[in-house]
């Protein structure tokens, strides 16, 4: 009841999906799942090449790191821009409503995406190409690369308050563009998340990334060994998973109720444990001796890995919930509206049927023959060239035989007024049934 009293319900777009729905969603979760992982990379990795780029002004090999990291950066961002799409079309597919809906309430800031993805995009190269020319100039380097990533901070924050404002339609109503939206409930959580998964990955990533065979750590670094870089890496990945889970639990503890199920509570949990491992997992290869550094790689990877389908899995949950009241409200006006414009539909069709089955009378066909020679130059009720047909009328009342003969030989009369020309191609029952017309005007 509250929801139906605080919420406009729109009714839906009577049009079929053009998959099973059950394919669009699981096309929905696969593909968010690569788009965020490379978003999550390409986050994270600018945010880490700031970091190792700041720290190489006092640790020459830290300036490399940040060099092999901001060449993966660019990479990673075009993979994700390319796997953006099936998620972004899958959604709008199975939410127009909710997504149309957030997207036009949240306006301004959601275009602002465009332009903003392109500077940030266009920075990343810069920084990238500038490596070496602006070696003399370091500080202008790291601005540019820091203000890459102040617009890669900020547009996740645009992304989480629409995802979040399609699933509270019952805040449409009240909620007054991007800057209110994003005080919803959890968006400051979810955001917080979203940048420890991004830093989790990228850590992970890295430990990958220098572990490949033909990397060749030895000439690229003058100090730093393989082990040195991957222990980074895991430590990135600590940092990166206790910010997850420290904001997962938030997450959980202030999510509106409306969309959490016990199905939901026990996927997130199983993500929960599952980050925790991982967790564990990091730091015990990064407090114990070097030699074992990549006992626990596999798993976890594949604890990041599984933890990401639960996640994508809740989400969907979550958001399936928490709409589920409303598009039954939905459907209930969309089935009204599909009676009422069907009624409207057969009433018209046995409106015209009886038309065309009524006989037509002499005064209707008169009407036709008026139209097509007379109606020119005389109206029904006002002067034209001219006098009107109730002058007519009145002139000739119960004297069809003299109108006739006017029709056909016209007098002259008005000094106002021109010579009528007279009719005389008219039939007899034309001329019967032009004053049947005529006379029955009033
Ligand atoms: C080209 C213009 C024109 C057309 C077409 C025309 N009329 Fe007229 N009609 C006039 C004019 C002008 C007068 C006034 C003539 C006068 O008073 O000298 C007039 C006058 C009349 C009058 C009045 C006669 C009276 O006794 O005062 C009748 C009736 C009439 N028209 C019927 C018709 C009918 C029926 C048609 C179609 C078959 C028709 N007219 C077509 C111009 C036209």
């Amino acid at each position: 009841m509250v929801l139906q009293i605080n919420t406009p319900i729109p009714k839906d777009l009577p049009l079929d999906l053009p998959l099973p729905e059950w394919l669009l969603v699981s096309l929905l979760i696969i593909s968010f799942l690569l788009h965020i992982v490379f978003i999550n990379l390409m986050v994270g990795g600018s945010i880490i090449t700031l970091w190792a780029q700041i720290k190489g002004l006092k640790h020459k090999e830290y300036d490399i790191l940040a060099h092999e990291i901001a060449k993966t950066i660019t990479v990673n961002k075009s993979i994700a821009v390319v796997m953006g799409v099936a998620p972004l079309l899958s959604i709008n597919t199975l939410y127009t409503l909710y997504f149309y809906s957030a997207n036009a309430l949240t306006g301004f800031a959601w275009i602002m995406i465009i332009p903003l993805v392109t500077i940030a995009f266009l920075l990343t190269y810069l920084h990238k190409y500038t490596w070496h020319s602006l070696e003399k100039n370091k500080s202008l380097h790291i601005a540019i690369m820091g203000l890459a990533v102040a617009i890669f901070l900020f547009i996740p924050l645009i992304f989480l308050t629409n995802v979040n404002l399609m699933m509270f339609p019952e805040k449409w109503g009240t909620v007054k563009g991007f800057l209110n939206a994003l005080l919803l409930p959890n968006v400051f959580p979810r955001y917080f998340e979203f940048l420890g998964a991004c830093i989790a990955i990228t850590g992970i990533f890295l430990v990958w990334y220098n572990g490949r065979k033909s990397y060749p750590v030895e000439e690229i670094y003058t100090n730093f060994t393989r082990n040195t870089i991957k222990r980074i890496g895991y430590s990135i990945t600590t940092v990166g998973l206790s910010l997850q889970i420290l904001f997962g639990i938030i997450v959980l503890f202030t999510l509106p109720s409306k969309g959490i199920s016990y199905s939901v509570i026990a996927v997130m949990a199983g993500a929960g444990l599952l980050l925790a491992n991982a967790l564990w997992l990091c730091y015990k290869t990064i407090t114990q001796n070097e030699i074992i550094i990549d006992k626990h790689f596999k798993k976890i990877a594949l604890s990041i890995l599984c933890f990401l389908c639960f996640y994508g899995g809740s989400r969907q949950m979550y958001r399936h919930n928490a709409l589920e009241k409303h598009q039954e409200l939905v459907a209930v006006h969309t089935a009204e509206f599909q009676k009422l414009s069907k009624q409207a539909r057969e009433e018209a069709i046995v409106l015209q049927q009886q038309e065309a089955a009524a006989p037509k009378t002499d005064a209707d066909l008169g009407k036709g023959v008026f139209n097509q020679y007379c109606a020119a130059c005389h109206k029904p009720d006002v002067k034209l060239v001219g006098p009107p047909v109730i002058e007519m009328a009145s002139i000739y009342k119960g004297d069809k035989a003299n109108l006739q003969k006017w029709i056909k030989a016209p007098g002259k009369k008005r000094a106002d007024s021109p010579q009528m020309p007279g009719f005389l191609q008219l039939s007899q029952s034309e001329l019967d049934q032009l004053s049947e017309y005529i006379l029955t005007i009033q």
